[in-house]
């Protein structure tokens, strides 16, 4: 976060991330690093990682977990590129951290991820959200705002099997509640191009549940706070192949 900077590719700030992996000596990537910067946003497993200049006044969405000793992690974190958000980003930003939120504290053993997590809990704050905003009618309104499940067991694998009935101690599973608006969807089009998901990944204990990836900020201020912060990479300027060096 600390490191982002307009103009920078999508596939350096993937390259970033996976350099902090390798510091920490993890073997892999868990899965394919999604980064998306604006509208790519919106592609699920958006994996291309292509556009050579992220903008100013776009956020970045960034899915990606290393594998460590054959487990691996699933995180997603969504900024806006240069640091500040948008009163729209805000909006979409909040209620998708009030979702997931609501869900990380729900979480405990005997819950159903798919009913009462997902549906009761984070689909329905986000439906009521995007009434407030006037993105949607009523929260009964079919829409594909929100097109993925709320979370799933990770481990050995990022999508590892798993019981969807019913969560016990020692499970570990994702956490991931999105908001995607392409460009042209059926809304005021200020919110065109906004995508965001949160991803966290959580232990189920005995109690409820404990969070595994709270090292990197959630929350909108949090994240703001931290982007104001130097970087060390900021001194990290390599020759211009172009130019001969
Ligand atoms: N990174 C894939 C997923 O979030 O499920
Ligand atoms: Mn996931
Ligand atoms: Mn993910």
């Amino acid at each position: 976060m600390k490191a982002m900077k307009p103009g920078m590719s999508e596939r350096e700030v993937q390259g970033i991330h996976e350099f902090v992996f390798k510091k920490y000596q993890a073997e892999y990537e868990g899965y394919p690093s999604i980064v998306g910067e604006g509208n790519n946003g919106c592609i699920l497993h958006y994996i291309e990682n292509y556009k050579p200049e992220i903008s100013s006044d776009k956020m970045i969405l960034m899915d990606l977990g290393a594998e460590y000793h054959g487990y691996t992690a699933d995180v997603t974190r969504t900024i806006p590129v240069d640091g500040v958000f948008s009163d729209e980003e805000r909006a979409i930003y909040d209620l998708v951290y009030k979702a997931q939120d609501a869900a990380i504290n729900a979480a405990k053993p005997g819950v159903n991820i798919q009913r009462d997590l997902d549906r009761a809990i984070a689909r329905k704050i986000i439906n009521d959200g995007l009434v407030e905003l006037g993105i949607i009618e009523s929260p009964d309104d079919r829409h594909l705002f929100f097109p993925h499940g709320l979370g799933h067991h990770i481990g050995l694998d990022v999508h590892d099997k798993g019981n969807y009935d019913k969560l016990e101690p020692g499970m570990v599973i994702t956490i991931e509640p999105g908001i995607y608006i392409p460009e042209g969807a059926n809304c005021d089009k200020k919110w065109w191009g906004i995508a965001v998901r949160i991803e966290d990944c959580i232990l189920i204990t005995k109690e409820g549940s404990e969070l595994l990836s709270d090292l990197a900020p959630r929350h909108s201020d949090e994240i703001e706070a931290l982007m104001k912060q130097p970087s060390p990479l900021d001194s990290f300027i390599l020759p211009d192949l172009e130019k001969g060096g």
